[in-house]
């Protein structure tokens, strides 16, 4: 898969991601000694939080950008390059975290299954993702005008329901100790190129095939659309619903 991502833009100017999250560690509340996945690194703030709690972290993250520039920011930290969909770890974790990675993984079986076979008996997993209706304001507009524009719609994101995830988490032998949803709108770092900036960095998937030179106009029709809902007092807001959830391995047997 090819890597899309600029991790320098996304430490300068969507920084959110990771700032948002800090009561997300709160909640898998590390401990001197654990031995903690962070799935879905992304630079490795989140994963630094946790080493400086007194755990020993792993960082695994798809992107080769990513992974460098978290080993850039955080080099005695310990980063890998992988897919969460075929983890291979030798030494079993006290507890796997993941935030805002997993919504670009639709294949959520496999995901949570080696999650499962990650973890010791009774560890944990902790993880925020968008949860059903996430962002849904922006892919509304963004098929709407993709489709009127004569291209294909390719939404490349999974946002769960709350009911559908415990139930892939129940069949792999997670129980499931707490879980919410919530709205959590998140206002775009630059007044007037907020928008396009969120676009050009995690949309570009939906201009695969639209040429280079009709994009500046159907990504103008796309803040037009959205001008009425999504810019409050001048500025850009994106429509994040969260999906939050603690899970704990094995405590009951599988059928
Ligand atoms: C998020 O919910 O964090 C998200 C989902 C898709 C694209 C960008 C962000």
């Amino acid at each position: 898969m090819a890597d899309r991502w600029d991790s320098a833009l996304y430490d300068d100017r969507h920084s959110f991601v990771w700032k948002k999250a800090g009561d997300l560690i709160d909640l898998l509340d590390p401990v001197t000694g654990e031995r903690i996945l962070d799935l879905g690194c992304g630079t490795g703030h989140l994963t630094a939080q946790i080493a400086a709690r007194g755990a020993t972290v792993v960082g695994l993250d798809a992107s080769a950008s990513m992974i460098a520039q978290a080993r850039q920011n955080y080099p005695k930290l310990a980063f890998v390059l992988g897919d969460a969909r075929a983890l291979r770890f030798d030494e079993p974790f006290d507890a796997v975290f993941s935030n805002a990675a997993l919504h670009w993984i639709p294949q959520a079986n496999p995901v949570i299954a080696g999650v499962a076979a990650a973890l010791k008996p009774s560890g944990r997993f902790v993880l925020e993702m968008g949860a059903k209706g996430n962002i849904a304001q922006i892919a509304e507009a963004l098929t709407a005008v993709l489709e009127e524009a004569g291209h294909a719609a390719r939404n490349p994101w999974y946002f769960p329901s709350a009911g559908e995830y415990a139930s892939l988490l129940e069949v792999n032998g997670f129980e499931v100790r707490t879980m919410e949803t919530f709205e959590r709108w998140n206002k775009l770092e630059h007044p007037e190129r907020g928008l396009r900036e969120w676009l050009e960095m995690f949309a570009g998937v939906w201009f695969d095939g639209v040429p280079t030179g009709s994009r500046t106009e159907i990504v103008a029709r796309i803040e037009s659309r959205l001008r009425p809902a999504l810019w409050r007092d001048g500025v850009w807001w994106a429509d994040y619903k969260r999906l939050r959830v603690v899970a704990r391995l094995g405590v009951f047997p599988i059928e």
